[in-house]
């Protein structure tokens, strides 16, 4: 049985770090979740990004419940969630002599956190984080989410959380508790409904630690932001290759996997290559086509198929509304059937890498211009 929390994330203030909510089913359900985290319990909950799912990173039975109810590889290590850079000080780099974090991420966490940046940091050498989180990487990511539902769970359970998208693996990551209810119904006791993420992809990895900085995975956080706000040494920083090989530690997120993929075929749409459609449908013998845009429907571009049906899409028009949408109408594809979705493509500025890269994985990298 899994039982859907509603939590109200305008109940939740702050008086610096410390969460302050009225009695209230805000509160009642709060703590619901706070006492399953104690027992070792996986609990789904919103970030500003996407669901995560989440246990204490200092419990590994909690830890392998998040692996067995994802159905996830064992060797993609987890990221964790802290209240506020003093709890991360506090309870995980207790040991570690100042400064406990690396300078070079100082300018990034105090204008990105809270938000959708991870950084990696070294793991201290008598960490309390459970080993299966960190699946022998000398480093753990770890961020402090913006959503106040997060921030004051983590908070009132004073656990630091490892949590990965609330997605079963390889599916679209879950940007409302409906999409998590659908994949995780009977696999967790507790789901908590906090409405939409608001971002709709995933945060932004960065190692600091390697010389130049790099970037594992882009997401809510830009490459524009990180050059402009992060100083001298950020200026340099490279996008990490997207691809590892069999036995190749992890080192981006999700190099090896096909990650994000909706069950139709995806492919994405280079805008100007409209005559190309009818003939590209056909070849495929699709029938249900979704055809998730950003700009006006190409409407005489479908003419002329029969038997298929085109689903109208539209992801909005500005990078965030495209990155809220996203996800979303993947899993609305499949939910209806759809056995092509059509991405068009947009540029890669901005939210814009994010957005793309998670197109191109959900292809599996086959992307066609078609
Ligand atoms: O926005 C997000 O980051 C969401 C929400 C729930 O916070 N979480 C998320 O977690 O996307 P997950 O586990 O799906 O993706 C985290 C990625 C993993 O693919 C993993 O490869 C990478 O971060 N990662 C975690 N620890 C790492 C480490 N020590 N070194 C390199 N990559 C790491
Ligand atoms: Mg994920």
């Amino acid at each position: 049985m899994t039982a859907v929390l509603k939590v109200d994330p305008l109940k939740i203030t702050f008086d610096g770090i410390h969460a302050r909510i009225a009695p209230s089913k805000t509160l009642d359900n709060l703590r619901i979740a706070v006492d399953a985290l104690k027992k070792d319990q996986v609990v789904a909950f919103p970030t500003e990004t996407v669901y995560g799912l989440g246990a204490s990173c200092q419990s590994t039975p909690g830890v392998q419940g998040i692996y067995a109810a994802k159905n996830r590889p064992a060797d993609n290590p987890l990221i964790i969630h802290v209240s506020s850079r003093e709890q991360l000080e506090t309870t995980l780099l207790q040991s570690v002599p100042s400064p406990k974090i690396p300078p070079i991420y100082v300018p990034l966490i105090e204008k990105f956190w809270p938000g959708p940046l991870t950084i990696l940091l070294p793991l201290p050498e008598n960490t309390t984080i459970s080993p299966v989180c960190t699946l022998g990487q000398s480093t753990f990511g770890v961020r402090v989410p913006a959503n106040p539902i997060a921030r004051a769970l983590i908070e009132m359970s004073n656990l630091p959380l490892a949590a990965p998208s609330a997605n079963a693996s390889t599916k679209p990551s879950c940007t409302t508790a409906q999409h998590v209810f659908n994949d995780m119904r009977d696999r967790i006791p507790f789901i908590i409904d906090g409405g939409p993420a608001d971002i709709g992809v995933e945060s932004t990895v960065v190692d600091g630690l390697v010389s130049p900085p790099q970037i594992l995975r882009p997401g809510g956080v830009t490459l524009e932001q990180i050059r402009e706000i992060g100083g001298s040494a950020w200026k340099n920083v490279v996008i990490a290759k997207p691809n590892a090989k069999e036995n190749e530690k992890v080192r981006t997120p999700g190099m090896k996997y096909r990650h994000y993929s909706p069950q139709a075929y995806v492919t994405v749409f280079q805008p100007g290559a409209e005559h190309k459609l009818v003939d590209f449908v056909r070849n495929r013998k699709a029938t249900k086509v979704a055809y998730l845009r950003s700009k006006t429907f190409p409407k005489s571009a479908f003419a002329g198929l029969e038997n298929v049906q085109v689903y109208d899409m539209p992801l909005g028009t500005t990078n965030k509304d495209i990155s809220h949408n996203l996800f979303n109408y993947f899993r609305e594809a499949d939910s209806l059937g759809v056995d092509l979705i059509i991405v068009e493509g947009i540029d890669v500025t901005e939210e814009g890498l994010a957005i793309m890269n998670r197109i191109h994985k959900a292809a599996g990298e086959i992307v066609e211009a078609i």
